[in-house]
């Protein structure tokens, strides 16, 4: 099984990233390792703590706190769309016994990597900082990952915080130009090109036959869900988190291709653009592996599939 640590900022979607990865019993997760995005360090820590109790795996997956703020900039949460608690409200009365680990998120990344060259991928749904504070301390971790999967940036739409910028990269763009310009052996970004159009509708949510997920999934989008249908007249909840996941379980889901991206951390309108030279006019070495289109439908059933089975332990 492929050997995996997963980066989250548990809000909505970071929540079904985990239920993906852990009920598709494809992995070995090594540790959930959190930080601040969506909501702060200390709720998102709590978040993915519920979550393994929910999927009764708590006592398998270590979880361990990341920074509480992004490298240079002040953290900017985003209530609007997961709600005050980051899961919709869902868990509220939750009795979580569950704690993290001691020691920090970007030494037990350094540890695993090292201790495991070429056999950990990190999949990355939150703003980067964890990983840029671990290339800091250890530069030589690079060339130990067997693969980064990034869900942040868009390079051919438009944001989803500013106009230009997608969430991910928008917070801690420092951390993301670090992350993208550190030369690992492959990193993949699944950008909102893709993982917009991984929707999960009020009828896929139906499909889930497990009566304790199907009503966790369902409470904890709502609130997503009604935000989404203000908007686009159809209620759904993007799959960001979860489409990286997916990518990592290697359905050949999604068409990439290598290019040079960089990330803008000095601009009145544009920090946090992920900027993809399409047609080499910097004349650089491609460093990142781009996903420019995806099979959904297909996505979605391998979600829906996988959420159905039992969690592996
Ligand atoms: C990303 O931003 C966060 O709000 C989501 O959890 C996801 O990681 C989508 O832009
Ligand atoms: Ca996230």
């Amino acid at each position: 099984r492929k050997k995996v640590i997963l980066d989250v900022d548990t809000g909505v979607d970071d929540a079904l990233a985990i239920m993906l990865a852990v009920t598709s019993g494809k992995f070995d997760i090594l540790g959930i390792t959190t930080v601040s995005g969506n909501v702060s360090l200390d709720q998102a820590t709590l978040n993915t703590c519920k979550i393994l109790e929910l999927l009764g795996v708590s006592g398998q997956i270590p979880v361990y706190r990341g920074a509480d703020k992004p490298l240079v900039r002040e953290a900017v949460f985003e209530h609007r769309v997961h709600g005050s608690d980051g899961i919709g409200g869902a868990l509220g009365d939750m009795a979580v016994t569950k704690q993290p680990e001691a020691g920090a998120a970007a030494d037990f990344i350094i540890r695993e990597l090292l201790a495991r060259p070429g056999e950990v991928t990190l999949i990355m749904t939150a703003p980067l900082t964890n990983l840029a504070a671990a290339l800091q301390k250890c530069p030589e971790l690079v060339a130990h990952a067997a693969e980064v999967i990034v869900m942040g940036g868009v390079v051919q739409g438009y944001g989803n915080i500013t106009p230009t910028a997608e969430y991910n990269m928008y917070v801690d763009p420092e951390a993301a130009k670090q992350v993208l310009a550190a030369g690992f052996p492959r990193l993949t970004l699944v950008g909102l090109d893709v993982t917009r159009r991984a929707l999960l509708g009020a009828e896929d949510i139906q499909k889930l036959h497990n009566p304790v997920i199907r009503e966790y999934v369902e409470t904890s989008t709502a609130g997503y869900r009604a935000r989404y249908y203000e908007r686009n007249g159809v209620q759904a909840c993007a799959l960001h988190d979860p489409l990286a996941v997916g990518v990592a379980l290697n359905c050949g889901l999604v068409t990439t291709r290598d290019y040079y991206v960089d990330v803008e951390t000095r601009s009145e309108l544009c920090d946090g653009q992920t900027v993809c030279d399409f047609q080499n006019r910097l004349n650089r070495p491609p460093n990142v592996t781009v996903c420019l289109e995806v099979d959904a439908p297909a996505f979605l059933e391998c979600f829906i599939n996988s959420l159905n089975q039992e969690p592996k332990k």
